[in-house]
């Protein structure tokens, strides 16, 4: 080894050192802080939407979208602060301060994720949570929504009944996985047959990038635009929003469930389901649940009640 590498070796153990012992979530707090009002407008509000761990509000901002209770242990490791951005120019000012005062970052949406990626680390971390961030803009003219990331399927969902009774967006089952992780790693759902993936209907986005610049899909490129829906977000940075074009649905859809235990011939319904579902009109959504030890339930969703096909039981 050099003499060189080694000094840099020296330098980096010591910045190590700095920030794994003296650095006490305190002085980190106070360190971002002014950072965030360096780089963000409007300056005054930084302190506001950075919460400290001595923060009487910072469990509960933790906890609120901790969906997997298994990372929500008192073993769990914690973020030295969490950054709760209420306009772009935030987001963009955390990306900096983040690279500046040498912390990890962890981005947050719904907070769903089956590893607690977007709200643990091994290493001292933030979370840059972005549940501030969550409009939704329909526009039933061109057929399409703004989604900010921090939006629940759910409101997406709502937002779009709130404008129109025949248009829909397919994504997840369940209505509080956020938009910022579903978006971006895929997202099936209850159209799936009908309309595919989340990601098929996705026609423009706001990512910020490594650097602190917002980029759309003109500016970010195709390459990028493709890897930001199915390749998950946080490789390549935090996205702001999706821009999503709607599908047509009926007015009216069908919905029933079909449950039988096992005395009641269940397994001869899973044997004959795994023959038919992939036959099935498109328009027929089915899924089977095998829940607590005997109960079988065969869920049906048919979005076109003409093709209602119950010669399937
Ligand atoms: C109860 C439950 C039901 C589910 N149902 C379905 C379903 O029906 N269909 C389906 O397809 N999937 C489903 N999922 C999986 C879900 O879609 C993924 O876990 C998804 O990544 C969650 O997104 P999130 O924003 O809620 O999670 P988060 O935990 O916030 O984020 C997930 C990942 O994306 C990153 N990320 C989050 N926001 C951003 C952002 N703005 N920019 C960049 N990176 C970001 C995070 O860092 C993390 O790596 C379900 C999960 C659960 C727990
Ligand atoms: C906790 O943090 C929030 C968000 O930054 C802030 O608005 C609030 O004043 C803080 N509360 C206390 C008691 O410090
Ligand atoms: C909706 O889309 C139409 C057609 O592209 C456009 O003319 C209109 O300005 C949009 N409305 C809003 C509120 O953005
Ligand atoms: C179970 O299936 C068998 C064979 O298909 C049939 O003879 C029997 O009547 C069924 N029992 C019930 C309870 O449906």
């Amino acid at each position: 080894m050099s003499r060189a590498s080694f000094g840099l070796l020296l330098l980096l153990l010591l910045g190590f050192l700095i920030i794994s012992s003296s650095a006490t979530s305190d002085s980190i707090y106070e360190n971002f802080v002014q950072c965030l009002s360096k780089y963000s407008s409007p300056f005054d509000q930084a302190s506001s939407i950075v919460y400290a761990q001595t923060n009487s509000s910072f469990t509960n901002a933790l906890q609120s979208y901790i969906r997997n209770q298994r990372f929500n242990a008192f073993s769990t490791p914690k973020p030295l602060i969490i950054v709760t951005p209420s306009d772009e120019s935030q987001v963009q000012a955390a990306i900096i301060c983040s690279r500046r005062i040498g912390i990890q970052l962890r981005i947050r949406s719904g907070g769903h994720d089956y590893d607690g990626l977007s709200y643990v680390s091994d290493v001292p971390f933030f979370i840059l949570d972005m549940f501030n961030l969550r409009s939704v803009n329909v526009n039933i003219t061109d057929e399409t929504a703004w989604v900010q990331a921090g939006a629940t399927l759910g409101e997406l969902y709502y937002k779009i009944w709130e404008k129109s009774r025949v248009h829909g967006f397919p994504a997840g089952v369940c209505p509080t996985v956020g938009v910022g992780g579903h978006l971006s790693g895929g997202g099936y759902g209850n159209m799936l047959r009908r309309y595919g993936l989340s990601i098929d209907h996705i026609v423009d986005a706001q990512i910020v990038n490594v650097n602190g610049y917002i980029l759309d899909r003109k500016s970010m490129g195709e390459d990028l635009f493709w890897a930001i829906r199915g390749g998950g977000g946080a490789s390549f940075g935090v996205i702001l929003s999706y821009k999503v074009k709607l599908v047509r649905v009926p007015e009216i859809v069908t919905v029933f469930r079909v449950e039988k235990t096992l005395a009641q011939n269940a397994t001869d319904i899973v044997y004959q389901w795994q023959h038919i579902t992939d036959k099935i009109d498109n328009d027929l959504f089915t899924r089977l649940l095998l829940q607590p030890i005997t109960v079988i339930v065969v869920h049906l969703e048919t979005i076109n009640l003409h093709y209602l096909l119950i010669q399937m039981l």
